[in-house]
């Protein structure tokens, strides 16, 4: 289908879509062809290639039509369009809003608006005079007009199908002299980093998506995104957390892993990289106006035979929205709240231990956390990994007992969870005052780590981590973090949604 699209030039192909749109629009609704003539403005063509699909898999054909023809223009855009799963997902949380006009900016063939218009009690009414369509994209924004309207406007409307084309825009969402005109918003914008663009409270971010969440939440009264999950803890989008609390008082923020099964399920065309890993951690953010308290869920991971069973459930691993340092969201599990809470009034942290320069009092931590967090008092041979410097035994045997326990996964799962411990998660791990090192687990730890020692190449090279077994690991939390057992599952496991449905 995609082949058949692309052609010589851009232009070309431009047509050839515009053709692709008209021939399933005709065919779908002879009753609005002269609107739809009107608009598209070419003969359609004689096959039909998009008959029967899905409006997410024509985001999907249209992303790969794009990236074809110009792949660095998808990766400077940074698009990824909403699989129907998602956008449904997304869409169904509008339910609570109160009535309102909606606006779907950077709508693209108009994924999220087709969910959203289904979701109503009255699709033809809310299509024709609820919905406002944005895309600087003229061709995207011509097929998201047409196949919606296509698909939900009466019989005969072709009055219509042009109020919807006449309400449309093709204008830069960010431009500050352009004001869409609605109440609430559904949007999946451009993730690709940007220059620092002056009028932005966020412009130090450089980041698209940061500046569409500034002007969303302070000009509209709700909104619906999925975004980068990266904002909700660190710490350069601290202006925008605080900009979306001063603007909304409530709302849900769902997180979402990115292995082993991922929200986005679009083809990188364009990209050499075929890792999956590579797709983003995405969070979808409600703020429903009618809201008075933040929730939001841990890292969400599933397998993606269990995704059907993700969006039904999802909603029970909401719980309230904790603080972490620095005013980061911290994405914990439901009845966690009383132990982070106890957490963060520790007056310790593993900073207070450290001394500058080097001692004999020394651990070992490797930056690549996984599935796990542990120190070691021997050198660890490997590439990623910080070596912590303590001013006595006393406070480096602490910190071992609460580094090889599940406190500092726990830690960095609500505060990070990407690819790498941060220094900044690692450093700001609470050490809790009850903490006292024995001589006796000291020596457990010592021991373990020779037995424990577990070794993986990396392009060529050896690294070194040490693997402390279960049991330890238990022994440890019982000091430092009691209950973390019932917790951890929640993000050791693959398929957490299936093991607690
Ligand atoms: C990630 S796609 C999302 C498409 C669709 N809403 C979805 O969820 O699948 C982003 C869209 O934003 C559009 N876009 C990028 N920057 C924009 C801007 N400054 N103003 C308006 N639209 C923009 C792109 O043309 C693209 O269609």
């Amino acid at each position: 289908m995609v082949r058949g699209i692309l052609s010589d030039s851009p232009e070309a192909t431009e047509k050839k879509w515009m053709q692709a749109v008209a021939a399933r629009a005709f065919n779908a609704r002879p009753d609005l062809n002269i609107a739809i003539g009107d608009i598209i403005s070419v003969e359609p063509s004689e096959q039909n290639p998009l008959e029967n699909l899905s409006i997410g898999e024509i985001g999907v054909c249209y992303e790969a039509v794009k990236a074809l023809q110009d792949s660095g223009v998808r990766r400077q855009d940074g698009q990824y369009f909403t699989p129907d799963d998602a956008a449904r997902f997304m869409a169904e949380q509008s339910l609570t809003f109160p009535p309102g006009r909606w606006v779907d900016p950077c709508c693209g063939v108009g994924n999220l608006a087709w969910h959203l218009t289904e979701m109503q009690s009255n699709p033809e009414e809310f299509v024709k005079n609820q919905l406002v369509l944005n895309d600087k994209d003229k061709v995207a924004l011509k097929t998201a007009v047409v196949l919606l309207g296509a698909q939900f406007l009466a019989l005969s409307d072709q009055d219509g199908m042009r109020e919807m084309m006449r309400s449309a825009t093709a204008d830069d969402f960010l431009d500050s002299g352009k004001t869409l005109e609605g109440d609430y918003v559904i949007v999946n914008p451009p993730y690709g980093r940007t220059e620092e663009r002056g009028g932005f409270d966020t412009a130090k971010t450089k980041e698209n998506f940061s500046y569409f969440m500034e002007k969303i939440t302070k000009q509209f009264g709700g909104f619906i995104s999925v975004t980068p999950a990266s904002y909700v803890s660190a710490p350069k989008f601290k202006t925008l957390r605080q900009l979306i609390d001063r603007h909304n008082a409530g709302g849900d923020v769902y997180v979402f892993d990115n292995v082993p099964d991922t929200l986005f399920r679009g083809y990188k065309f364009g990209s050499s990289n075929t890792s999956k890993t590579n797709f983003v951690r995405a969070a979808i953010t409600v703020t429903d106006p009618s809201r008075a308290d933040w929730r939001i869920t841990p890292i969400v991971r599933w397998k993606s035979k269990s995704r059907t069973i993700m969006f039904r459930e999802v909603g029970n691993l909401l719980s309230k929205r904790m603080i972490g340092p620095d005013g980061s969201w911290a994405k914990i599990p439901p009845g966690f709240e009383s132990v982070w809470e106890a957490l963060m009034k520790e007056g310790v942290i593993l900073q207070d231990l450290l001394v500058k320069g080097t001692t004999e009092y020394s651990l070992n931590v490797a930056l690549t956390p996984r599935y796990y967090i542990s120190a070691t008092f021997r050198d660890l041979e490997r590439r990623s990994k910080k070596v912590l410097y303590f001013a006595n035994e006393e406070d480096r045997d602490r910190a071992a007992i609460v580094l090889n326990s599940s406190l500092p996964y726990i830690w960095w799962r609500a505060l990070d969870g990407g690819v790498t411990l941060p220094l900044r998660v690692l450093l700001s791990t609470p050490i809790p005052s009850r903490v006292d090192a024995s001589d006796e687990i000291i020596e457990w730890l010592r021991v373990d780590e020779e037995e424990s020692l577990v070794t993986k190449l990396n392009a060529g090279i050896v690294n070194e981590n040490v693997k402390r077994p279960q049991g330890l690991v238990d022994m440890l939390n019982q000091i430092a973090i009691p209950h973390a057992r019932e917790f951890v599952d929640f993000f050791y496991s693959d398929d957490v949604l299936t093991d607690h449905s």
